[in-house]
């Protein structure tokens, strides 16, 4: 027995040993080709240690951090090992240009979004389509969201926001400590569903499509970049819950045809129902229910996180949310009548809250393409290979000093007249140039710092459907409520980069006391 222990210790001791050496040579020649092998057309190398892993921890940990410290080294353009993927990112108004306003020739998001959405929204949509039928898509969404409908939608929403502190146990009483992110998130579900997708969706979230959208959401996760096709519960209960949330939205679409005239509301379920594709083929049922099921995903986490970082914001500096509520006041009288679409452009703070948010909390920190050509970067010796990753940082430009000043400090009143903290960047959208990629005209962007919403092909076509919900919702918050931070400071929680749209760290508890 002895000898045997020592041969299985020693066959143990050989096997280690081989390990480490099989690393320790992957290592030297990683480092080697690192050093000695650089094309000088490839743009710099964010040094690392491992292949594979190459600075997938670091970057993970804190993205915008990685971005700030390697442009710092390297300039605005570098390349990272992600995965195993070599991925170039280009920042500041330029990267930012580069790769959202690229051509289709040149780079492609379906090839990198598809293995995750498509499980989730179901076939024929988004980025299981060629490109132009996505545009098509876009534009019938966005068609649907006229000024008329906005002047529907802020009744709507206020009254979901509203009816929901009141029946919530966790706003019960004069006062309370609240985790705010859990709040936000159904807030935002059921504003946008029952705006957006009309009354009959909004009533199902009360039974089941809470939990149904519960389970699509796991398969939304990093980890499915990988996993996506592995038979793993969660993929097995997204794969049910797109099933069953499908039919539910046919179902109901069955449910509106049946009404006719009498259907009034303006969401954009009833426009795509009436939409006809350019070669005349109307939108199928299913392509409908994928679309409400993309649209709704791709507010939610946005939103929602958004929103929770909104009243974080408002607990952080309490004065802010009395000066909200005095610039109601005076705006709109002491009364303080029920909300309407024309009153939001008499709230400048109140929209600046948004915007200066997006600016330090946006919620999507990296835009990903893969590139499908050699694409030479403008004004540099570069070129990225066809077998690169792109990947648009606009966050970056977002916080830097060239454009804000004192650009770590939240400051919505920088957006107003007179500020000396004002953004150092043309502010009139009408000299912007303007291009359509088949979606409806939209301003190009090439040249702004601040685009928390993309560029491009594949820009939002939720900004103003957004804008509208979270200035509703801050709007009818700080009428009811005073905010605060629990212990009284300054502080404000940390981002969790884990999952792919960035939102606070939970739990995120704030203070609130009813005004009356
Ligand atoms: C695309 C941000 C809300 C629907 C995008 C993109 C960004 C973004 C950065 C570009 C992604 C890329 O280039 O790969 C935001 C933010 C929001 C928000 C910050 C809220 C604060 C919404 C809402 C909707 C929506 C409410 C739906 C009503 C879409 C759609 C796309 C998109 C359909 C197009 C995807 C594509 O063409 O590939 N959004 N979004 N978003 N967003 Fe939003």
């Amino acid at each position: 027995p002895t000898a045997q222990l020592y041969f299985e210790q020693s066959v143990g001791t050989q096997v280690a040993i081989g390990i480490a050496g099989f690393l320790a040579v992957a290592v030297f020649i990683n480092v080697v080709q690192q050093l000695l092998f650089k094309n000088p057309s490839d743009p710099p190398m964010v040094f690392h240690w491992f292949p594979f892993i190459g600075s997938t921890v670091i970057y993970g940990m804190d993205p915008p951090k990685f971005f700030k410290d390697n442009r710092a080294k390297y300039g605005d353009v570098f390349t990272f090992v992600l995965l195993g993927k070599k991925t170039t990112v280009a920042v500041g108004p330029a990267g930012n240009d580069f790769i959202l306003n690229g051509k289709l020739k040149d780079v492609n998001a379906e090839e990198i979004y598809s293995v995750l959405t498509t499980p989730v929204f179901g076939r024929d949509v988004v980025y299981d389509c060629p490109n132009a039928k996505l545009m098509e898509q876009k534009k019938f969404m966005k068609i649907a969201l006229t000024t008329e409908a906005f002047k529907s939608y802020v009744p709507i929403i206020s009254h979901e926001v509203t009816s929901y502190f009141k029946r919530d146990p966790a706003f019960k009483g004069k006062s309370g400590i609240v985790d705010i992110p859990k709040k936000m998130a159904e807030i935002t579900i059921f504003t946008a569903s029952h705006a957006l997708q009309g009354s009959l969706i909004r009533s199902k979230f009360d039974e089941s499509l809470a939990d149904l959208y519960h389970d699509l959401d796991m398969g939304f996760t990093s980890i499915n970049f990988v996993l996506h096709w592995a038979p793993l519960p969660w993929n097995r209960k997204r794969d049910h819950a797109q099933r069953t949330v499908a039919k539910i939205y046919m179902d109901t679409i069955k449910e509106r045809r049946a009404l006719g005239e009498d259907d009034k509301e303006l969401d954009i379920l009833k426009h795509l129902m009436k939409s006809v594709y350019k070669n005349g083929t109307p939108v199928p049922d299913h392509e409908i229910a994928h679309m409400m099921i993309a649209l709704l995903m791709a507010g939610q986490h946005s939103s929602s996180s958004t929103s929770s970082w909104i009243m974080l914001r408002l607990a952080q500096y309490p004065q802010v949310v009395e000066d909200l509520y005095q610039e109601q006041v005076k705006a709109l009288g002491a009364d303080l009548p029920p909300l309407q679409y024309e009153d939001f452009a008499k709230l400048p703070l109140n929209q600046a809250i948004v915007k200066e948010t997006l600016r330090l909390n946006a919620p999507i920190h990296s835009i990903m393409r893969k590139v499908k050509q050699p694409m030479p970067v403008p004004g540099t010796k570069y070129v990225v290979p066809s077998s690169h990753v792109l990947l648009a940082a606009p966050g970056v430009s977002g916080s830097d000093p060239t454009y804000f000043p004192n650009p770590d400090k939240w400051d919505p009143y920088r957006w107003l007249p007179g500020s000396p903290n004002a953004p150092l960047m043309a502010q009139n959208n009408d000299e912007e140039e303007k291009i359509d990629y088949g979606y409806g005209i939209v301003s190009k962007g090439a040249a702004s710092p601040y685009l928390p919403f993309g560029a491009g092909r594949h820009r939002c076509i939720g900004e103003h459907f957004a804008n509208l919900q979270l200035q509703t919702i801050i709007a009818e918050t700080v009428r009811m409520f005073k905010l605060s931070n629990v212990d009284g400071s300054n502080n404000i929680v940390g981002t969790d980069y884990a999952s792919l749209f960035s939102r606070p760290l939970e739990p995120a508890k704030i203070r609130w006391e009813r005004r009356d």
